[in-house]
């Protein structure tokens, strides 16, 4: 359900590159779709990235998804002129350094299809500090796990505020029972924290113990 909803962000005729594609699934079920029409699958570790070899030669789409072993975008080459890029399924600092290590990479023009497993704020962060603008957020929960897909653009300068940047800009406008349902069940997390905090033996960092408090207070307006 995951990688089908990240799909649906994918453009038709996309030249994808999916980094960090672990089995290959999303590139390769795409080109069976014949919704792309070329894709590069990178992987850094040797065991997925021999599983989306396997993936890609057992759909005979050998010509059409290459495979690479590499770390973040050193997967792209200029050659492949990629328009899309997802990365899926990891830490949404992870995918903000991939970003950042390879900026050199990206031509501007790709639309990035990005599904964090938390750290959603720095990841944000880094899309609002480097011009692109987000398009599309989705929330979706599965196996009691909340997923986030954030699809942005490189569409020039682009401003922000703090909360929008916690909570997400277009999920905040949209307000679905989900995003609230989420935030309330983030926010009794918080209050639990906070309350540990008052009986905690060692003290807390004062900055770790205002920093959590403040998202306490930005949730309890969201959700006022
Ligand atoms: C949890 S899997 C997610 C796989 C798939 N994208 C998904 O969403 O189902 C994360 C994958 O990212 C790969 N990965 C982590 N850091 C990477 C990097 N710097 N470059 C390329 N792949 C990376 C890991 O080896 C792993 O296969």
């Amino acid at each position: 359900m995951r990688l089908e909803r990240v799909a649906a962000h994918v453009p038709a005729g996309a030249r994808l590159a999916d980094i960090g594609s672990d089995h290959g699934y999303l590139p390769v079920a795409l080109m069976r779709r014949g919704a792309i029409v070329a894709a590069v699958a990178g992987e850094v570790a040797l065991t997925p990235f021999r599983a989306a070899e396997r993936t890609v030669r057992e759909n005979e789409l050998e010509q059409q998804v290459t495979v690479r072993l590499a770390s973040g975008l050193a997967a792209i080459e200029p050659a492949d002129g990629i328009t899309a890029i997802s990365l899926c399924g990891m830490g949404g600092e992870t995918i903000r350094d991939i970003f950042d290590s390879g900026k050199a990479r990206l031509n501007g023009q790709e639309r990035l299809i990005l599904q964090p497993n938390g750290g959603e704020q720095p990841l944000r962060q880094w899309l609002m500090d480097n011009d692109y603008r987000i398009l599309v957020e989705e929330l979706l929960r599965e196996k009691r796990f909340d997923y986030e897909i954030i699809v942005a653009e490189r569409a020039g300068s682009v401003e922000y505020t703090a909360e929008e940047l916690y909570f997400g800009p277009l999920q905040m406008q949209a307000r679905s029972p989900e995003f609230l349902a989420k935030w309330q069940r983030i926010l009794r997390e918080k209050q639990k924290t906070l309350s540990s905090f008052a009986h905690a033996r060692e003290a807390v960092p004062e900055e770790k113990l205002q920093e959590i408090a403040q998202q306490a207070r930005w949730i309890t307006a969201l959700l006022a």
